[in-house]
């Protein structure tokens, strides 16, 4: 690992951030949406369909073979990136919403019954509730919610209670609207005195932060890749041996199946059991070529990296907006991933990405996909700023002049 990286470089490498509209360079901070993609992933992806490109586990030709070692190599990297204990134990989805849905769909229906307890967070995002909703509609599970504190953290001061008799409990290892970092290990370990698992929805925390499962003592984690300067179309599950071992299938299909007979099937060893049909091949070599390029840079230098953007974007903007601006979520940067949603001057949302957008400055507008959360902030909407390896304190800047613009435009 490089201590000391060259982020100007590093801008360098993402071919998209050279663009010109207008004549004027983007700013692109929508980072907790998707990522931009680096010229090592997306020649990776482009090398592996021109010569590479073949079918995994099916044929013994070279081709297929080479295939096959390049989709498991992938699985290998994001195995040591995550430090998860086995490449089996490493399942490959189309994104972090489907790795939720298979925990809550076959994890679940394996082990909850009526009146069995889940328990939530106020700061979760709709991939970590709506399929405990779905479960809860089918089985007649309880939900139960981790509340909030003023500043945006969890309130744990009744989280003995809350837990109690619990079957699972689920979490953001970060809020995609309050960059909310969460103690992640306590709330593993309360899980587990509990008799709950404890699943870690990590796919704000994975792209910016070194991600340890095992010292996390986690039993399921998901996340995506097009948040990690991978592609989009595939997503991690991973979860602990014994526990994958002792679900049922999620889709059926192809590749998941050890046999079929007329009269029924069985299932194939991890990871395949939860692999069915011809998995995104060509985007598992994309991820692994994030995986290199996120490893090579360095998490650690990641997180340090958007820590310091975090407090100059936290301070430029207090600093120049002072009342006119509320920023949600803690000011510590220390519990705080590079995520601002703000109000700002009453102005909608909506209208400060348009009016920003002619700064070429993409922000994200809307609930952010946490309607319950977004209900208890009071607000409808926000506008957020979310920042990674590819901006500095000038895209801040930029941020902070456009909202000028808006000012401007809207007679405040
Ligand atoms: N969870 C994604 C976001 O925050 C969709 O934008």
């Amino acid at each position: 690992m490089n201590n000391s990286v060259d982020w100007s470089a590093v801008k360098a490498d993402f071919p998209v951030l050279q663009r010109r509209i207008d004549g004027e360079r983007l700013v692109y901070l929508d980072s907790a949406n998707t990522s931009q993609k680096p010229n090592a992933v997306i020649d990776a992806m482009a090398d592996f369909m021109r010569h590479g490109y073949g079918p995994i586990n099916r044929s013994a030709y070279r081709l297929a073979g080479e295939a096959t070692d390049a989709f498991e190599g992938a699985r290998a990297k994001v195995r040591t990136f995550i430090n998860a204990p086995h490449a089996h134990e490493v399942v490959f989805t189309k994104n972090a919403t489907e790795s939720s849905n298979l925990i809550a769909a076959s994890w679940g229906r394996a082990n909850l019954n009526r009146g069995d307890v889940v328990v939530l967070t106020h700061m979760e995002h709709h991939a970590n509730i709506v399929p405990w909703h779905m479960l809860a509609a089918e089985r007649g599970i309880e939900l139960r919610w981790i509340p909030l504190t003023d500043d945006g953290e969890l309130d744990l001061s009744n989280l003995g209670s809350i837990l109690d008799g619990a079957k699972a409990l689920s979490f953001t290892a970060m809020s995609n609207v309050l960059g909310t970092i969460t103690p992640v290990t306590a709330l593993c370990r309360a899980a587990h005195d509990a008799g709950a698992v404890a699943i870690v929805d990590a796919c704000q925390f994975v792209p910016h932060n070194v991600t340890d499962v095992q010292a996390w003592d986690a039993d399921f984690v998901t996340f995506s890749s097009h948040k990690m300067v991978g592609p989009s179309g595939i997503g991690v599950m991973w979860g602990r041996e014994a526990l994958l071992d002792a679900m049922p299938p999620f889709l059926g299909g192809g590749n998941m199946i050890a046999d079929v007979k007329l009269d029924g099937f069985t299932c194939a060893e991890l990871p395949a059991k939860f692999e069915a049909g011809t998995p995104p091949i060509v985007e598992a070599v994309g991820l692994g070529a994030a995986v290199d390029y996120l490893t090579n840079i360095g998490m650690a230098n990641v997180r340090r990296h958007e820590m310091h953007l975090t407090s100059y974007a936290l301070d430029t903007l207090t600093e120049r907006y002072g009342d006119d601006i509320t920023i949600h979520g803690p000011r510590n940067p220390e519990v705080r991933g590079a995520v601002l949603s703000f109000a700002f001057r009453g102005i909608h949302p909506h209208d400060i990405s348009q009016v920003l957008d002619e700064k070429n400055v993409c922000v994200r507008a809307g609930h952010h996909c946490a309607k319950p959360l977004m209900r208890l902030l009071g607000a409808n909407a926000t506008a957020r700023a979310s920042f990674y390896i590819y901006n500095d304190e000038s895209d801040a800047d930029a941020l902070a002049d456009a909202l000028d613009g808006a000012s401007d435009i809207f007679g405040f």
